[in-house]
């Protein structure tokens, strides 16, 4: 089995970092290929909101896979380190593998996918082929009843775990499985996704269910510490104080004491971490959007379409050096109640 490839230093670039109004240079992109999904998570696209009225984006609206390998070049150029492949379901896009190839070949340092997994299993082998160097699935629960309840999809557990092992047989390793924790949902599953992550040699993170969107109907109540589920996951299995391998890394990681791996808290709730944030994010449709909980993107499209890469750049730069985001330290506060944008459509 080879090991992923990890970023290990700063790409060739021309010049110095692009950096905003806090200083946070440009150094990580989410890339949304698609707004689609074949899941219908009650936390992130609730049925009632994203049902058959609900309008997704039209082919011509979203950036061909060239367009899409332009800008990660030019992204590339400025300084990014880092591209990771979103959606909605990332898989559900035919020419995936077509934009995979294009990005590798940027000689970015990483380039890495979140998926459901649902269909992983087809895909795994083509993507590695392809030079995808890292997979992230999304693992909220390992019991049939709650996940069939929590994706709404009809896509049965056996199947995602079918993906995920495929991504193991294509050689990608480690695999990072993602688990949203819901209070009275699935907040039991937290120790058997830890025993499960350890006995596959997956890394686990959990995630702080989040007010993303507008649909979800977001309660604090629901939300379930990441305080509490350390001390679960340390009662079972003693942990090593946290570090965060990257200051800009959304994740704070415990090491097993034991030596069997590490989990990984994303707290962005209760321990926000905006001030080391340098995620830009693009939706399938060509808008850049500088925070995960943004009201309003601007767009690059027009620029792919018909400006040469001296006008792409000022768009991009221009976006950024503007950037005075930090919503979850804000949160609470008393901010403009503005729309936010559904994280289905601006890749998560
Ligand atoms: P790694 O490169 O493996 O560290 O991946 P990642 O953690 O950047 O990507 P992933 O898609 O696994 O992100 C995990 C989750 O963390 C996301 O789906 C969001 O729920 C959350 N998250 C990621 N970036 C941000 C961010 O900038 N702000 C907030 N508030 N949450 C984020
Ligand atoms: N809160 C926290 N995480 C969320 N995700 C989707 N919606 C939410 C939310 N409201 C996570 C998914 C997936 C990633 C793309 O985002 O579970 O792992
Ligand atoms: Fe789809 Fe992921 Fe959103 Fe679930 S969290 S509905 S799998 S995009
Ligand atoms: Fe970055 Fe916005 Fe998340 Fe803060 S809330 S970490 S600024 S994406």
């Amino acid at each position: 089995m080879t090991t992923a490839r990890v970023p290990t230093a700063a790409p060739a670039t021309s010049q110095a970092a692009v950096r905003d109004v806090y200083a946070r240079a440009l150094r990580d992109v989410r890339i949304s290929v698609t707004d689609r999904c074949n899941f219908r998570c009650t936390y992130c696209m609730p049925r009632a909101s994203f049902g058959p009225g609900h309008r997704f984006l039209g082919r011509e609206q979203k950036l061909t896979a060239a367009e899409i390998v332009r800008l990660g070049a030019l992204l590339v150029h400025l300084g990014v380190r880092k591209i990771r492949l979103t959606g909605g379901e990332p898989l559900l896009r035919s020419d995936l593998d077509e934009i995979v190839r294009g990005l590798a070949a940027t000689s970015v340092a990483d380039l890495a996918l979140t998926t459901n997994g649902s269909l992983l299993e087809r895909w795994a082998a083509r993507l590695r082929q392809a030079g995808l160097h890292r997979v992230t699935v999304s693992l909220d629960t390992l019991d049939p009843a709650v996940h069939a309840r929590m994706s709404d999809s009809g896509v049965s557990i056996e199947t995602v775990l079918g993906g995920i092992r495929a991504a193991t047989d294509a050689g990608f390793a480690p695999i990072k499985l993602n688990a949203v924790i819901r209070r009275g949902v699935n907040d039991d599953s937290v120790e058997p996704l830890v025993d499960f992550a350890r006995a596959h040699l997956h890394t686990l993170r959990f995630i702080e269910y989040m007010d993303v969107g507008e649909s979800n109907d977001w309660s604090r109540a629901d939300v379930v510490p990441a305080a509490e589920i350390v001390a679960r996951v340390s009662a079972r299995y003693p942990l090593q104080p946290p570090a965060r391998d990257d200051p800009a890394d959304v994740a704070q990681t415990y090491r097993f004491a034991d030596g069997a791996g590490e989990v990984g808290i994303i707290a962005s709730v209760t321990q926000p971490f905006c001030g080391a944030c340098t995620r830009l994010r693009v939706s399938a449709d060509g808008r850049l959007h500088t925070c995960l909980f943004a009201s309003a993107g601007t767009d690059i499209r027009s620029a792919l379409r018909s400006g040469d890469d001296g006008e792409l750049e000022r768009v991009l730069r221009e976006t950024w050096t503007a950037r005075t985001d930090r919503y979850s330290e804000q949160r609470g506060e008393h901010i403009p109640a503005l729309r936010r944008v559904e994280m289905s459509y601006l890749g998560g």
